[in-house]
């Protein structure tokens, strides 16, 4: 068995995790795990503003690892490993939680894993259902990321598609805004959808329809700008719209990568925090039982950051020899699949 240390800080949760590798249960495998959110923080700018996250994380993580720890009723000396996200994300909070995984590696004599954020999202629905095989088709959506991948093991991704602009998160947290829904806006989004007509304001699909599954949401968001301007429909029939819209384009995009994906996945995989989305959950496990696969999300809370992810990713890791040294480098970019063309017309998203 394997206690894992995870910490998470590369964007606006701080977060401390225990995990256990062999729990034979999701709650047996996170063993504890505390998130402090900075949503107040941020609120009054409408985003996450880099240095105010990085100061909160600071000054929570410290005693938020001890206070884990705690719960766990376990000590440093009881973990097998440290594992910090090492990016990509904001920089200054990396290096918050990096360098705090660096100096309790350290003191305590422990590996350091250097996790990929990405493969955080990427690997949680193994821990929250670890008989999920590879290899598996992933679709990744957050609020940085909107990426579909095939994932075949620890640290082997094959990207089919990437977004050309906006990541869906963004698309929501855009939407969110224009509403006047603050900040975050994804879930303000999906609870006021449900009370309008997803039929009422005419949306466009970008990409939806072309051969390869990228993904667009800026003609999107511009539209809804446009919508909101006219004055003529009510905020939860252009809320309702938009996600219709936006899930329209998942679908389809998802559906071509099914088709060009390497034969043999096990499931269709969504992770990232766009996946805590129910409609999105319906929508794509129509779409992966039209296909003969089983749909695995994890549950919502795994999908949003948190450290359960990061030490679950840890520990996968770990279980194959691969930790780091502690000159491990913070990273604001990292791509899951280096070798992935470049998509004409995207900005610089990993
Ligand atoms: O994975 P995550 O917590 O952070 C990143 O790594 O980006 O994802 C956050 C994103 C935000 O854009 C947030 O608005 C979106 O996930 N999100 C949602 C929902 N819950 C979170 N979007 C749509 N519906 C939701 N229920
Ligand atoms: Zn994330």
């Amino acid at each position: 068995m394997a206690l894992i240390l995870g910490i998470e800080s590369s964007c606006d949760e701080t977060a401390a995790a225990v995990i256990d590798s062999n729990g034979t249960t999701l709650k047996e495998r996170i063993v504890a795990q505390r998130i402090a959110s900075q949503d107040d923080a941020h609120r009054p700018y409408g985003g996450v503003v880099p240095e105010i996250a990085a100061r909160a994380h600071v000054e929570v993580l410290g005693p938020m690892v001890g206070a884990v720890l705690a719960d766990a009723g376990l000590t440093l000396d009881d973990m097998d490993a440290i594992a910090a996200t090492a990016g990509p994300g904001l920089i200054g909070g990396v290096m918050v939680g990096l360098v705090t995984g660096k100096a309790l590696a350290m003191a305590a004599g422990k590996p350091l894993i250097a996790v990929n954020h990405l493969e955080g999202h990427a690997l949680s629905p193994r821990l929250a259902e670890p008989s999920l095989a590879y290899p598996y088709l992933l679709l990744l959506v957050s609020g940085g990321h909107c990426q579909i991948l095939e994932v075949a093991g620890v640290g082997q991704y094959r990207r089919l598609a990437t977004t050309i602009d906006d990541a869906l998160g963004e698309a929501f947290d855009k939407t969110a805004k224009i509403l006047g829904l603050g900040y975050p806006g994804g879930p303000a989004v999906e609870r006021l959808a449900r009370e309008g007509d997803a039929k009422a304001v005419p949306l466009p699909r970008p990409l939806v329809g072309s051969g390869e599954p990228h993904f667009s949401f800026a003609g999107l968001k511009s539209a809804v700008m446009r919508a909101k301007d006219a004055g003529i429909h009510a905020d939860a029939d252009i809320a309702a719209s938009f996600q219709q819209a936006a899930l329209d384009c998942v679908v389809d995009r998802t559906r071509i990568a099914l088709g060009a994906a390497t034969p043999g996945m096990t499931a269709l995989v969504v992770a990232g925090g766009v996946a805590a989305n129910a409609a999105l959950r319906a929508a794509l496990e129509a779409l992966a039982a039209q296909h003969g696969l089983p749909l695995v999300a994890p549950p919502p809370k795994l999908c949003t950051d948190n450290a359960a992810m990061i030490g679950w990713a840890g520990a996968e890791r770990f279980a194959l020899g691969y930790t780091d040294g502690l000159d491990v480098a913070a990273r604001p970019r990292w791509p899951l699949d280096a070798n992935a063309a470049p998509v004409r017309g995207a900005g610089v998203k990993g």
